[in-house]
This record gives structure tokens, sequence and C-alpha cells, in this order.
């Protein structure tokens, strides 16, 4: 017996890249898997290979970031295979620019492909699985640009709001027994190849080197496991902390513009905040030239 059998899983934007490595080890692990993607002819083409090894799976062709279409996805496995296990919300997409370059369309195409479709298919998998009783998995696709990485602000933004979506997720459906993650996964797909134009990048892992980590956290295993996002680079196995408010550290009746300059000079300069994913300490002098 494999380590999903029996169980019923989705696996958005699986198509190609990381989505078509996790539909293949899930049905290799014994799961009927709906292998979803906006692109019918990749989606198709897993569908395929998955079936020709033996598996089971549906394709269902559409777009995350259309709400009937998310739930018609779901529905499909609950027809097809008679009840949904988990869902890995992994379509998405990514792209280079300068903030100030950054245009109107690209925004919106990040949002709706990182944001609105990791919530519209996670609320439909949500609702089906507590109809039928509760339990469940579901696994969100991140991104360290969540932390700030140049070029990469809308991308990260989608990908922040997407970390805040697994915390919250995970505390209203601890008591439905469904478990919510998050994985920032790397891998050499086409996603890092459009990068690759502009700029050198290390990774050169291909994405089967990540499916470990979800067969693991969709199955029983990681039982105890929720409300974590978790980093897989090359062999690295990261955790993302958790944003927290620091402890008070000023206080005063009412606050004037006189006063919050004082403190941020003075008391407040050693607990300033490091930001970016790699910046280690706040800079020494980071201020800057202002308009007049
Ligand atoms: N590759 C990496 O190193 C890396 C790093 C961090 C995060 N990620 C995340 O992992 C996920 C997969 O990335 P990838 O590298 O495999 O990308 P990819 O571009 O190689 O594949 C993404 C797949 O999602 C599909 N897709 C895009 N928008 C869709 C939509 N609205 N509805 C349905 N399908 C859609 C695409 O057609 C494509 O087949 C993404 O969420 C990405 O942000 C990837």
């Amino acid at each position: 017996m494999g380590l999903l059998a029996d169980r019923s899983i989705v696996v958005t934007g699986a198509g190609r890249g990381l989505g078509r490595a996790y539909a293949v080890a899930a049905a290799a692990a014994g799961a009927r898997v709906v292998v979803n993607d906006v692109d019918e002819d990749v989606a198709r083409s897993v569908g395929a290979d998955i079936e020709s090894a033996g598996g089971a799976c549906a394709v269902h062709v559409g777009s995350v970031a259309d709400w009937e279409s998310a739930d018609e996805m779901i529905q499909r496995c609950v027809r097809e295979f008679g009840r949904i296990d988990g869902l890995v919300n992994n379509a998405g997409s990514h792209y280079l620019t300068l903030p100030e370059d950054d245009e109107e369309v690209r925004i919106r195409d990040t949002v709706e492909s990182n944001v609105l479709g990791t919530m519209f298919c996670g609320i439909h998998a949500m609702r089906a699985m507590i109809r039928q009783g509760g339990g469940g998995v579901i696994i969100n696709s991140t991104s360290a640009a969540q932390c700030g990485v140049s070029m990469v602000a809308s991308y990260g933004a989608a990908k922040g709001a997407t970390n805040s979506l697994t915390y919250s997720w995970a505390i209203d459906l601890m008591k439905h027994g469904i478990r919510v993650n998050a994985i920032s996964a790397t891998a050499l797909t086409r996603m890092v190849g459009h990068t690759l134009e502009h700029r050198d990048s290390p990774v050169t892992w291909p994405p089967e080197t990540m499916a470990p980590l979800v067969l693991y956290l969709l199955s029983d295993l990681s039982r105890a496991l929720t409300g974590q996002v978790i980093r897989l680079w090359g062999g690295s196995l990261q955790l993302i902390a958790h944003p927290s408010v620091t402890p008070t550290l000023a206080e005063r009746e009412t606050w004037t513009v006189e006063e919050l300059d004082r403190v941020f000079r003075h008391e407040l300069r050693p607990h300033l905040q490091p930001f970016g994913r790699d910046m280690e300490a706040y800079p020494e002098s980071p201020e800057t030239t202002q308009s007049p």
C-alpha cells in the first residue's frame, strides 16, 4: 500500500513544473489525483502520464482564479473519487520588474492567480471537507519573495497574502481536523527559467526533489503539523518565521510628532527591524534624499 493509498487529492497548476511533480508523485504513492491547469495541453499530457503509469486521475482545465471553475474542480474530485482529502494550491505566476515600472495587467494577474486562486480553491475544498465530516489537508504555495526580494514586489506581496491565509485558515480549521501548511519550494522550472533571462539563479535542482515534502504533508505522518510555512532550498529544510508583534517599546499618554521623532532616533533605534530576505541587521544609514 502506498503512503497516500485511498486518498483523493487535487493539485492545481499541475500541468508542468512543481505541480506536475507533486501530481505524479501523489499518484505513484497511491492517491487518486485531479490534475488542474489553465493550459489544457499540458494538463492532459500529465493526466496521460499518470494513467499510463497505472495511476488514477481526472483532468480539470480551468483557472483557479475563477470562483465557479474552482468549485467545479473540487466537485469533480468528490464526484469522481467519492471525497477530497487534500488540496495542493500550487498554481501561480511570477515576473520580474522594478516597482516603478510595474503595470496594472501584470499586477492583477499576479494577485488573481496567487491570492484569489489560493482563496477560491481553498474555500471550496474546505467546504467539501467539512461537509464530508472534517479532516483533510491544504498546502499553499509561497515564496521567500514574501520576505522582500528585489524586482518581485507584486509577487512577494501575493505570497505574503498566501502566508496570512495559511495562518488564519490553520486556526479556524483546526476544529474540523483540517491541517493547513504552506511550502516555499524551489526548483528549476519554467518560472525560474524566466528569471534566468534577467539574472543568475543558483537553483539547479529539478521539481521532483520537492515532491517528498508534499507527500509528507499530505500524509498522516504529518498529523501534528499545521500553520507552518516550510522552505526547501535544495537540500536545506527551513521554516519561515511567523511575523509577530514586538513587546511595547515605548508608551506615552498621547504621542506628538516631536516625541515620535525623538523616540525613533534614540530608544527605538536598536530595535529597528531588518527587512528583505537577505538583510541581517537594520542598515547603518538608510536615510534617503527627499523630494522638496
Ligand atoms: N520554481 C520555484 O523555484 C518556485 C519558488 C517559489 C515558489 N514557487 C511557487 O510554486 C508554484 C509552482 O511554480 P512553478 O515553478 O512550477 O511554475 P511554472 O510556471 O513552471 O508552472 C505553473 C503552472 O501553473 C499553471 N497556472 C498558472 N496560472 C494558473 C491559473 N490561474 N489556473 C490554473 N493553472 C495556472 C501554469 O499553466 C503552469 O502549468 C507557484 O505557486 C510558484 O509561485 C516556485
